[in-house]
């Protein structure tokens, strides 16, 4: 077999398999090393999987599991697709050892999968390495004119971080088991290793604690896990080579606490669970001995609950006025020499890390806890900026990474991608001060998140910070990522993840109707506004109470058609071609005309009233694109005033509306910019 040569660079993954055809490998995250030979193998009804080293429970449920997403990604059901011995598999998995029964930051993830035309081969230490292998090979399988194949292949891959996360939020609004497992199936899909579980906040006691009943009998609204809910989905985890990191955020977002045990508090309560958004007072009393008694009892219990070695004590933003105005607390900072709120929040934590640690776990807090008295084996969860990461691993301690991957800030994947754990500030450290930076975790935060729009908010974006954590610093290309990205998303699909399934749904709700037909067409080309510009802009404030059943709620955080619409735009600017110019024309001719298709609908439905003007946007851009592209077509340079005109109109449609935003604009700007020569006033950023 001649062996073309491809190794991959720079995240390139256009690769010529034959001269005439490139083949795309829709591997995401890349491998560290990979290798495309030539020919395939057939992926058919009799495939078999045979084990030849080490076995145990774990690895063989990890092969029945690949074997069923197999067929469910084949639409292949037969049933001699199986598990056998290992001299008549096609697929030979050779694992040298047995996982530690707790999964370790930092265990061995590595593997080696050969692929020829007549078998394969996969080969690691683990099985850790041997399930992110066996994703691998999932990922490799293509529909091709000769069935489903795997071409034939030499990869060898191992992570470039260790900690590589997603943090859900189930305190806001909670989020049912299920839920949670399919995403911590999307999360082995891209071979992500860790799920940090924000377990307790504001708005919601999610744990049940049999010492401390009170907490979720009071602060939960009824909605939380028990404790076999919470063994269920460690193990399902542990299944998949994830790691579950619980989080308790002490002393401040924790109102939900103070529900049930008042005491706890630094004012007077009584407390009631928190319905609204943001940053509040209530925080535990750092002074009184009564609250680490609590905490030495509550972390006892659930040091036992959660096996991971690393237990997550929150330390967020505590706005310290319940200190403030406690004399007892005042007359405490002046008795201990603390000077100020975070002197004080340093004491607490010192005392709340000797308990963690009495309770032989190693704690992990915010950004907000690094202060140089904490012992150093503590890890800082870098939020506010990528520069904390840096001056946690200068001062000595382990960090990871959060800013730059907030979920909940709808934006684009691209710029998630471009955020490296290693650049910034981090670039200058030593060698031995990078090796503290484990890795970083995407955030979920739940404001405005409930089981049926959550996928849409992780999903397909999250796969883009898993490559930014696992492929090598240099696999970059954008372009690249959103190819893959794409595919990634609808093989997300058979795992059950409703991010792609549950559009139509919400969409039809809205309208009240079967024909969302102008109303997908409308939704397919806005986004939610960004960062925390929701709640700034918001005609009545949002709370837990308020329902998630809005166009903002259903469409997307990031448009595919807006950036395909994009892509086409730059094709015409750089003349690449008519094919560019008639399909621009075909989107704009549709979204002209959609305003009329979306009038009768928009007087059935209260929830789509709201998005009226921006509809009427929509058909006024497309109008104004349409207009560029008659200039450009009869080759006729289109006059100022009417660049002009047509500028300040994409202002006003570059404007958030019913909290939306249309993101055509820009490139109907470039096409105006295109036909007249005049260069556009700089439009504001969208938010
Ligand atoms: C945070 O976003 N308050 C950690």
């Amino acid at each position: 077999v001649q062996t073309i040569f491809v190794i991959l660079m720079l995240g390139s993954v256009l690769v010529s398999s034959s001269a005439a055809e490139p083949r795309q490998l829709n591997l995401m995250p890349m491998p560290a090393s990979v290798q495309l030979q030539t020919g395939q193998l057939v992926i058919d009804p009799s495939l078999t999987v045979g084990i030849s080293g080490h076995t145990d429970v774990q690895l063989q449920r990890a092969l029945e599991r690949f074997l069923n997403n197999l067929r469910r990604q084949t639409g292949m059901t037969p049933l001699d697709m199986k598990v056998t011995s290992a001299a008549q598999a096609k697929l030979v998995v050779h694992c040298e050892h047995e996982n530690k029964a707790v999964q370790e930051l930092g265990e061995d993830e590595s593997y080696s999968l050969e692929v020829s035309t007549a078998g394969a081969k996969l080969d690691a230490v683990t099985a850790l390495g041997i399930m992110r292998g066996l994703e691998t090979f999932l990922q490799l399988v293509q529909t091709t004119s000769d069935g489903f194949a795997v071409p034939a292949i030499a990869i060898h891959d191992k992570p470039r971080f260790p900690w590589r996360g997603l943090m859900i939020d189930v305190s806001r609004h909670f989020i049912p088991l299920d839920v949670l497992k399919r995403n911590l199936d999307g999360m082995a899909a891209v071979k992500l290793n860790v799920f940090h579980w924000h377990l307790s906040d504001n708005q919601g006691f999610r744990v049940e604690s049999k010492k401390f009943p009170r907490l979720t009998e009071m602060g939960s609204d009824g909605l939380f896990y028990t404790q076999d809910e919470v063994r269920e989905l460690i193990a399902y985890a542990h299944d998949r080579g994830i790691r579950v990191v619980p989080e308790f955020d002490m002393p401040g977002h924790s109102t939900a606490w103070f529900v049930g045990y008042p005491e706890l508090a630094s004012g007077p309560g009584p407390y009631e669970i928190e319905r609204k958004w943001g940053v509040f007072d209530p925080a535990m009393d750092p002074t009184h001995e009564r609250t680490y008694k609590f905490l030495d009892s509550f972390i006892g219990e659930m040091a036992q609950l959660f096996p991971d070695q690393y237990f997550h004590i929150g330390g967020d933003e505590v706005n310290g006025k319940q200190w403030d105005a406690n004399p007892k607390i005042q007359a405490f900072m002046r008795a201990h020499g603390l000077k100020t709120n975070q002197d004080l929040q340093a004491y607490f934590n010192t005392r709340v890390q000797t308990i963690v640690s009495k309770h032989g776990k190693t704690m992990v807090g915010w950004d907000e806890i690094l202060r140089p008295d904490l012992p150093k084996d503590i890890v800082v969860q870098s939020w506010r900026g990528q520069d904390s990461l840096a001056a946690a691993t200068r001062q000595g301690y382990r960090g990871i990474l959060s800013y730059g991957y907030y979920l909940d800030l709808n934006w684009p994947a691209s710029r998630h991608y471009g955020v490296d754990p290693m650049s910034d500030g981090a670039a200058n450290l030593t060698p031995e001060e990078k090796q503290r930076i484990l890795g970083g975790e995407a955030c979920m935060w739940s404001e405005y998140v409930a089981p049926e729009n959550i996928d849409s908010r992780i999903w397909p974006r999250m796969a883009a910070i898993a490559e930014r954590l696992w492929s090598p610093q240099n696999v970059t290309d954008v372009t690249s990522m959103y190819e893959r990205l794409q595919n990634v998303s609808r093989w997300l699909d058979w795992l059950g993840l409703t991010h792609n399934s549950s559009y139509g749904p919400m969409l039809r709700r809205i309208a009240g109707s079967n024909d969302i037909s102008a109303l997908r067409t409308f939704a397919d080309v806005v986004e939610p506004v960004k960062d925390y510009t929701r709640e700034e802009i918001a005609a009545v404030e949002a709370t837990s109470l308020s329902p998630l059943n809005r166009v903002i709620d259903a469409v997307r955080p990031e448009s595919e058609t807006a950036r395909h619409f994009s892509d086409l735009v730059n094709a015409l600017e750089a003349n690449q071609g008519s094919s560019a110019q008639q399909e621009i024309r075909t989107l704009l001719t549709r979204w002209r005309d959609n305003q009329s298709n979306l009038q009768p609908l928009e007087t059935q439905s209260f929830l789509l009233q709201e998005i009226s003007p921006l509809s009427q946007d929509l058909s006024t851009v497309a109008t104004i694109g349409l207009q560029a592209l008659d200039y450009i077509d009869r080759g006729e340079r289109a006059p100022e005033a009417w660049a002009t005109e047509q500028f300040a109109l994409l202002e006003q449609a570059q404007k958030p509306k019913a909290q939306l935003l249309l993101m055509i604009v820009p490139s109907v700007q470039k096409l105006v910019e295109a036909s007249s020569g005049v260069k556009a006033p700089q439009l504001p950023p969208q938010k």
